[in-house]
């Protein structure tokens, strides 16, 4: 007999290193059971797109963080069900359309110019704390209508806000902390976006209306909370976890220099490989057969993004980091009804990211040995990503700008 298999998702041991873990429940216990912390957890692929699929039996009301009401402190759409979560989806569907994230390219890529020129003659640098962490953080604060001193802010509280100790779900109280501080900064705004309305998000969703009648400022702050909690981290951890593979894998890097055009499919591989998102929680509305057991009315389900996108079942060679994979459909982004609404987002952000850094360094090499990884909610992915390079100035191409 074997060890029992123990799966804890806030254990540092796991955010280290969770696939020798998740390969044992893929083949030992697809319809995994934590006594002592009370969740159960699927872990292949197809299980994991049915629980997805499925918000009938897996409802996502009840909470989508394990024992706790949720790390975001208003109530949002992606803690609701059909039909009420498909009404508030459509007033911000809009704001994503792809001839808007097409228009917000330019802005994007400025950015990301101007952080980078901030260390390119250096040499070396934390490519998280210089550009990963700031540019998805930027954007969205933007986006928002939150003025460009409250950016720094926004994205400190954001990071410290989904922290936890180790094996510990709770949230300690530096993050109940952040949390609270983001939703009084997000209340004064609207308060001041109601007085003065601009272009941004926040303001649109105070002209909006919903059935006849305006959204409260609970609902705006709960889109404004699931936006910065969602998009932020998310999309860092992306973008540096892809130039930490193609930093690894120098040939693959080299086709990608080579045609940019490629940089779209490493994106993709990396989702794959590293999912920033590792799982979400539902809650089971009625008993559930699966794989000979059967998981109780009201118990907490994880899916599990992470294992699942390294299913052999699904994927050939999982373990293998390669960009010329032949990929139908990978669940990073989750599936149905609440599939990631920034997903376009973060994808223009992380090609844009890597076409400038290619421009810039492409030369980047990683000390392994200064790597460090997050130890946060649900979010996956490096702390730190110590790069090595020379700084090579732009030709004005080297990206497809047009
Ligand atoms: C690499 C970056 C990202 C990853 C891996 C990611 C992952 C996910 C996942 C797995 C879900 C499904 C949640 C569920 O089923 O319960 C989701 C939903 C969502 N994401 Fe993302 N996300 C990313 C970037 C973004 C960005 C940039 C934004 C916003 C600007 C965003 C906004 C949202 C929203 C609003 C939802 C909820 C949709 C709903 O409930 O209908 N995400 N995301």
């Amino acid at each position: 007999m074997s060890e029992p298999i123990v799966y804890n998702p806030f254990a540092y041991e796991i955010h280290e290193d969770p696939y020798p873990t998740y390969a044992r429940m893929r083949e030992e216990e697809p319809t995994y059971w934590n006594p002592e912390m009370g969740f159960w957890a699927l872990s292949r692929f197809e299980d994991v797109l049915n629980g997805y699929r499925d918000w009938e039996r897996f409802t996502s009301t009840q909470g989508i963080a394990l024992g706790e009401s949720g790390n975001i402190s208003a109530p949002s759409m992606i803690g609701m069900d059909p039909p009420v979560q498909t009404k508030l989806r459509k007033l911000i569907v809009r704001a994503f359309t792809p001839k808007r994230m097409a228009a917000m390219e330019p802005r994007i890529r400025d950015l990301t110019t101007k952080f980078l020129d901030t260390f390119i003659e250096e040499g070396e640098c934390d490519l998280i704390a210089r550009f990963a962490a700031l540019l998805p953080s930027d954007v969205i604060s933007t986006l928002l209508g939150a003025p460009p001193e409250d950016h720094s802010n926004l994205r400190i509280w954001t990071a410290e806000m989904l922290t936890r100790e180790d094996g510990v779900a709770r949230p300690p109280p530096a993050a109940e902390q952040a949390s609270a501080n983001l939703v009084g900064r997000f209340h004064e705004l609207i308060g001041e976006k109601r007085k003065r309305p601009g272009e941004d998000l926040i303001s649109a969703l105070i002209a909006a209306e919903l059935e006849g009648e305006r959204l409260t400022d609970e609902e705006i702050l709960g889109f404004a909370m699931l936006l910065i909690a969602g998009g932020n981290e998310t999309t860092e951890k992306l973008i540096a976890n892809t130039v930490h593979q193609l930093a690894r894998h120098a040939e693959q890097r080299s086709t990608v220099i080579a045609d940019p055009r490629r940089i779209p499919a490493a994106v993709e591989e990396s989702l794959r490989f590293r999912s920033p998102t590792q799982y979400m929680v539902r809650t089971t509305t009625c008993d559930v057969e699966l794989h000979g057991r059967t998981i109780p009315k009201g118990e907490q389900v994880m899916l599990l993004i992470g294992a699942a996108n390294h299913d052999p079942r699904r994927f050939d060679s999982p373990e293998r980091f390669d960009i010329a994979r032949v990929m139908e459909q990978h669940l990073a982004f989750g599936y149905g009804v609440h599939f990631c609404l920034g997903a376009r987002l973060a994808r223009l952000e992380a090609r844009v990211a890597l076409e400038e850094i290619h421009a810039r360094m492409p030369d980047y090499e990683v000390d392994e040995a200064g790597i460090s990884v997050v130890h946060a909610t649900n979010v996956a992915g490096l702390a730190t990503l110590p790069v090595r390079f020379s700084p090579s100035r732009p030709s004005g191409s080297g990206s497809s700008r047009n």
